[in-house]
């Protein structure tokens, strides 16, 4: 198990769209091991491989908050859609930073889990908020892209200070 370093925006590698993973083996599931500890690491409610400069197509997620109910979705498709709900949101790629964005209220999702079985469910609320925004990651779409251009131009004037101050 590792650490991994999650990339910040606006970092282009976070705009890479993810490939399908064709086989899943061990070391698809040492990469889900990592990304799992990266996420608790950070108190996140997902993160996908994306962030971690892994182009395949793999998130994880916790919302239950005691860090529990760990879900790994690999090759994840939402096929089904309802309704809207707002969410404020944040990103382990962009620190600080939490908006309210309109996402679908409940969706379904196909996937395979990461021994490759696959899987078929609905989900509603933080857990759905959470899928729809890694999936989004996955195709290299950030949750800020939903905002008007000025508030992106004052997010990203404000992700630079602060990467001013780690240097
Ligand atoms: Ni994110």
């Amino acid at each position: 198990m590792a650490l991994l370093n999650v990339l910040k925006y606006p970092d282009p590698r976070l705009r890479k769209v993810a490939a399908v993973v064709d086989s899943i083996d061990d070391n698809v599931r040492a990469i889900v091991s990592d990304m799992f500890e990266t996420m608790y690491e950070d108190n996140g409610v997902g993160l996908a491989a994306t962030q971690v400069d892994i182009q395949q197509r793999i998130l994880v997620a916790d919302v239950s908050h005691t860090q529990k109910e760990p879900i790994c979705l690999i090759n994840p498709d939402i096929v089904k859609q309802e309704g809207y709900e707002t969410f404020e949101e944040g990103c382990m790629s962009i620190p600080g930073v939490y908006e309210e964005i309109e996402r679908a209220k409940v969706i379904s999702v196909k996937a395979l889990d990461k021994y490759g079985d696959h899987l078929e469910f609905e989900a509603d609320g933080l857990l759905a908020v959470c899928i729809q925004h890694e999936i989004d990651h996955l195709n290299g779409k950030l949750f800020v892209d939903y905002l008007s251009p000025l508030k992106q131009k004052m997010i990203q004037k404000k992700m630079e200070k602060v990467r001013r101050r780690t240097l």
